[in-house]
């Protein structure tokens, strides 16, 4: 059925403070050391927002969550003398939250800061915890093992089960562990040069593969290709390292493959880090399997977001045939892991390079008993057919809900979905790449939906504004975020005729 949101939905917000007087709470920003926290006019505000109203809300929307949020600003304050920025990571000091989201507990699709506030988590740290924060079959597995042993650095019989099930799921023959996505990509790319013997590798504009210098790669306006802002130097020089191409530009992609200098191209199979979901245009995956085979280039499937398309991820739902495929975040329902599955002719080289030493593959903590008992239960009992069902409704039903208040508005923006995956665009037509996007189109309103939703109970991807749906979400959620979204826009929207 499709049903908007409705006013119903509003009716079990969790509480949060009544009035907040937000000049006082500005004022306490401004004291913090650090970033500028108010009244920066916003800079790139997409089309159909009016300009002064999203400033306003701007504002008062972070007075508001400073306001009620006291033990996370003390937390805050500790933290500067013992971490960068303040935050555990450098990058929570990126995020929309003036002070950042304190964390007391995360149960389910659920989290709870330690200022007593709820929030229905549909960022799932950023698909980590795809599957909900502590899914029974998950934790019941970890229990078990934690009695037997968390890592040995031997052998197991649950590493078999899973490298069967992942051959058996994504076509691909052979497998390894590593502790993270971006090691699995190192190491991946590292096998590509060691059977091609090529050096190069090509990454699409704007995709994220990881903390790996040589991937972390943008083109510029004239087409060139440099570190991504902020990161130059960067100890190794992109410019030998790595080709870039837009998304979905098969023109470029041919030209650059042409030298036969590349070893391999690593491709997420949908673009989802570039600003938005964009789709492969009909024809791109048969033609950079073409090109790739054709120029004796090595094609990598990164399927570390992607695993929310599907069962057996996008390799499996378009059917794809890549000579590696590497993952990680969700596959151990929340414990660091990563994986890389490759053909037999690159398993073939890789026992060749590896026969007499590491080759600067492998790590101590990949493949701990603890990960692959997870990564067995979250295969067996979690990525089954029946929360597919579930996350793909839920998510249909969030992206009915943002396409209604789109139109209603009017707003030339478009909402995209991958499978439990879904996230908008402030472009009218579906991007098809990130180019259109950057410079980053409207990161002030993403930062104001943020917060509005979350000083409201519902948390976003707090870098994207992208949301997933996990096997234990539930629906009046989605209803919730609904009744919010239109809220919001309605906040925001360019009043007709303006
Ligand atoms: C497509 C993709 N690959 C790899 C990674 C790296 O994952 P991790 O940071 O867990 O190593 C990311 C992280 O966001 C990603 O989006």
């Amino acid at each position: 059925m499709t049903s908007g949101p409705t006013a119903g939905a509003l009716a079990g917000r969790p509480a949060l403070l009544g009035y907040v007087d937000p000049l006082s709470a500005v004022e306490t920003i401004r004291h913090h050391p650090g970033r500028a926290m108010t009244s920066d006019r916003p800079s790139t505000v997409p089309p159909g927002i009016d300009p002064d109203r999203l400033a306003a809300l701007l504002d008062a929307e972070r007075a508001r969550w400073v306001q009620a949020r006291p033990r996370a600003a003390a937390l805050r304050e500790r933290a500067r003398l013992s971490q960068l920025h303040g935050t555990p990571q450098h990058w929570i000091s990126q995020f929309p939250p003036p002070i950042p989201l304190v964390v007391d507990r995360a149960v389910g699709a659920r989290l709870y800061d330690t200022d007593g506030h709820e929030y229905a988590d549909f960022g799932l740290a950023a698909t980590a915890a795809l599957w909900g924060h502590d899914h029974p079959a998950v934790v019941a597995a970890l229990r078990d093992q934690l009695d037997r042993g968390s890592v040995t650095l031997w052998a197991g019989e649950d590493h078999v089960a899973v490298t069967e099930e992942l051959a058996r799921r994504f076509g691909l023959p052979f497998w390894q562990f590593t502790v993270s996505a971006s090691d699995a990509n190192r190491f991946a790319l590292l096998l590509a040069r060691v059977t091609t013997g090529r050096q190069k590798i090509l990454v699409f504009h704007r995709a994220y593969h990881g903390s790996l210098e040589q991937a972390g790669v943008v083109l510029t306006a004239d087409g060139e290709v440099a570190p991504e802002p902020g990161v130059d130097p960067n100890g190794v020089d992109v410019r030998q390292t790595t080709k870039v191409v837009e998304f979905n530009d098969l023109d470029a992609l041919e030209r650059a493959l042409a030298p036969r200098d590349v070893a391999a191209v690593l491709a997420e199979p949908v673009l989802t880090n570039g600003g938005a979901v964009i789709r492969p245009e009909p024809g791109f995956h048969a033609a950079l399997r073409d090109l790739t085979r054709r120029t004796g280039t090595l094609l990598i499937i990164d399927e570390t977001q992607t695993i929310p398309a599907g069962p057996g991820g996008c390799t499996r739902e378009f059917g794809l045939d890549p000579d590696l495929i590497t993952m990680g975040k969700s596959i151990a329902g929340g414990v660091p892991a990563g994986l890389y599955g490759m053909s037999g002719e690159v398993a073939a080289a890789a026992e060749r390079y590896t026969e007499h030493g590491d080759g600067g593959l492998g790590s101590t903590m990949a493949g701990g008993p603890l990960a692959v008992r997870a990564m067995r239960a979250v295969l067996t009992e979690v990525m089954t057919d029946k929360n597919y069902a579930h996350m793909s409704r839920l998510a249909a039903r969030y992206e009915r809900d943002v396409a209604a208040v789109i139109a209603e508005h009017g707003l030339p923006w478009h909402v995209g979905r991958l499978g439990g995956r879904v996230s908008y665009a402030f472009t009218p037509a579906p991007p098809r790449n990130a180019g259109q996007l950057y410079p980053r189109v409207g990161s002030s309103a993403r930062q104001a939906l943020w917060l509005y939703l979350a000083n409201r109970g519902v948390v976003i991807n707090a870098m994207s504004g992208a949301a997933l749906m996990s096997p234990m979400t539930a629906e009046s959620d989605v209803e919730l975020h609904g009744a919010l979204f239109a809220e919001a826009i309605g906040a925001l929207a360019a009043k007709k005729g303006r």
